[in-house]
């Protein structure tokens, strides 16, 4: 899918850590030697966390943005369990220590498909590398079209980031911003011709956006979040069945094309 990028352990400073709403935290990391090695949209980076045996294992967290001068590399966490509340209570000047880029990133089209329209769907935290993916298609001269949705407004993160790479349509189950209810059912999927979706959140959004691709007959990708624990492809952890059979999603995803999925 992607060219191979090659893996490296990093210790990286926090220079800006805030959190952009209840639970949810935006990490900017940079590099002594100044510049982040090349990472690819979708690709994730397995974070250790330092200080429990809880949190013995890394944990898997999406490239949110590397910046266009390659020096910050940003992470987007929503602190639901140990290793994540940890991430949540680090301070500016901290170290961090990862491994990465890991796993396949999404596809990018050719920078010569100038009338490519991607729409690019994202649920909760699972916006995170749309981010990172928005800005690479922008590059390319691409204008690609965000559908965000949430619980309620507070859910919805980086929403100037997202304003600044293209259009967005947003939705959330209370009503407070966008339209009510999923992204599945927001109104952009009946007035845009879309040319590729491009989708990470929640497993059952997921699928619904892919049967909603599959119908419009829309190619679709989508960036599995299947719990992980050595991230590399040792520990068969993370299998995902699909019509090539079981695969690990650290090492042959975490983006696959929905059409190789068992989800329709
Ligand atoms: C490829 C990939 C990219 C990810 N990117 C991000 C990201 O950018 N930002 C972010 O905040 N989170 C991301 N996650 C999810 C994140 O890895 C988990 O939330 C985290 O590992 C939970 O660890 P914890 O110690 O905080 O919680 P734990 O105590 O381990 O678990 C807390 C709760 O989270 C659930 N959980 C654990 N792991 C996962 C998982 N992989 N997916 C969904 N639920 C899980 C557990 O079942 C439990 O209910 C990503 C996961 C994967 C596989
Ligand atoms: S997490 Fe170990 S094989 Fe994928």
């Amino acid at each position: 899918m992607n060219e191979k990028i090659k893996k490296h352990i990093l210790d990286l400073s926090v220079v800006r850590m805030c959190e952009l709403s209840p639970g949810y935290f935006e990490i900017h990391l940079i590099s002594a030697c100044g510049t982040i090695p090349e990472m690819h949209p979708g690709q994730f980076v397995q974070v250790r966390v330092d200080g429990s045996p809880e949190t013995f294992l890394r944990r898997p967290i999406s490239v949110n943005l590397l910046t266009v001068d390659h020096t910050e590399l940003w992470l987007l966490v929503h602190a639901v369990g140990a290793g994540t509340k940890a991430l949540a209570c680090l301070n500016e000047g901290h170290t961090l220590n990862l491994v990465g880029p890991l796993g396949n990133g999404f596809t990018l089209p050719s920078s010569d498909e100038y009338d490519t329209h991607p729409l690019l769907v994202g649920g909760g935290v699972g916006t995170a590398p749309l981010l990172f993916l928005g800005q690479e298609l922008s590059q390319r001269g691409i204008r690609p079209t965000f559908l965000l949705g949430g619980k309620r407004k507070s859910d919805i993160m980086q929403l100037e980031h997202f304003q600044l790479l293209g259009d967005v349509a947003l939705t959330t189950e209370d009503g407070s911003v966008g339209e009510r209810g999923f992204v599945t059912q927001h109104s952009i999927w009946h007035t845009d011709a879309f040319t590729q979706v491009y989708t990470c959140g929640p497993k059952p959004m997921m699928v619904n956006v892919a049967r909603i691709a599959h119908e419009q007959k829309i190619p679709c990708e989508a960036s599995l979040e299947n719990m992980m624990a050595c991230g590399l492809g040792a520990c068969l952890c993370c299998v995902e069945d699909t019509v090539e059979g079981n695969l690990c999603v650290c090492s042959e995803g975490p983006v696959f094309d929905t059409s190789k999925l068992k989800w329709i």
